[in-house]
């Protein structure tokens, strides 16, 4: 199996599914090199993501996916490489400013701030909300509430006390808080049951539908592909596959080789 094998054309991409067609690139990663210190971890990866699909990065443990999401967040210097995001170059800025541009991101481990409560955690996220006036964040508010009515139920519980489900929700509620073009998830199936996977995909493509592209990182690869339209495999720091999820899902080669299934 080859790179070429998978690799798309560039230009609207065929989903098969019953969403519209892409557009263009939102983002585009090019030649990025990123790691912590001296320890090197991405070395000359590529991505390009089109407005309005459904991303997948899959990869085994330590390929450097939570890296490359650190990276595009800003969260993360890169040491090399470019990452444009809707024509503004995002190496170099910060976290808020990359918030600024549009980039949301759900870290991994579905992190809140555990001793304060549904709604302050929401509120804490619309701190770089554009134009932000105590009515806008007010009607950002009721939007997530209406994808994730559990958490307006729980909406005066401390963060801490939610199930892991539902801290995901709060994790994912609080990045959409600033409106953002691209939604990045770290690791949306960690440690949850599958019905609660379930449902937050339903959420997810109800949020897509809404017009929000989506980056997930996700270690469940019949979950990644099934949800998505195109997927990218990272090895080792590097791009070792890409193409349509369909194709990908259909290789079981995949994951004995790059997955180590
Ligand atoms: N803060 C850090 N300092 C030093 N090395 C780190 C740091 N964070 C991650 N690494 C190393 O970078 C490499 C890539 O880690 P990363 O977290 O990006 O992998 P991953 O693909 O997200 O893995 P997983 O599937 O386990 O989440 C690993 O070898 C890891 O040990
Ligand atoms: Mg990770």
């Amino acid at each position: 199996m080859s790179l070429r094998h998978f690799e798309t054309a560039p230009g609207p991409v065929d989903s098969g599914s019953a969403r519209a067609a892409p557009a263009g690139p939102v983002l585009t990663v090019t030649g990025l090199r990123a790691g912590y210190g001296p320890i090197q971890v991405l070395h000359g990866l590529d991505l390009e993501i089109a407005a309005g699909e459904v991303h997948a990065i899959i990869g085994g443990n330590g390929a450097g996916k939570t890296t490359l999401l650190r990276a595009i967040s800003g969260l993360i210097q890169p040491s090399a490489g470019s990452i444009d995001f809707c024509g503004n170059e995002l190496a170099g800025r910060s976290p808020a400013e990359i918030v600024d541009c549009g980039v949301g991101h759900a870290p991994e481990g579905h992190r809140v701030f555990r001793g304060l409560t549904v709604e302050e955690n929401l509120r804490l996220g619309a701190f770089r909300r554009p134009g932000k006036t105590r009515a806008s964040v007010n009607s950002a508010l009721a939007e997530i509430f209406e994808f994730f009515p559990k958490l307006s139920e729980r909406r005066r519980q401390l963060a801490g006390t939610l199930s892991g489900g539902e801290q995901q929700m709060c994790a994912i509620g609080r990045a959409l808080m600033t409106a953002p073009k691209l939604l990045i998830i770290d690791e949306l199936s960690l440690g949850l049951a599958p019905i609660i996977v379930e449902e937050l995909l339903h959420i997810l493509s109800k949020i897509h539908a809404a017009g929000t592209t989506l980056l997930l990182v996700e270690q469940d690869v019949s979950v990644a592909l099934g949800f998505s339209d195109r997927a990218t495999v990272v090895s080792s720091g590097q791009v070792a596959l890409r193409g349509p999820a369909r194709d990908l899902l259909a290789d079981p080669q995949i994951i004995t080789t790059y997955l180590g299934g």
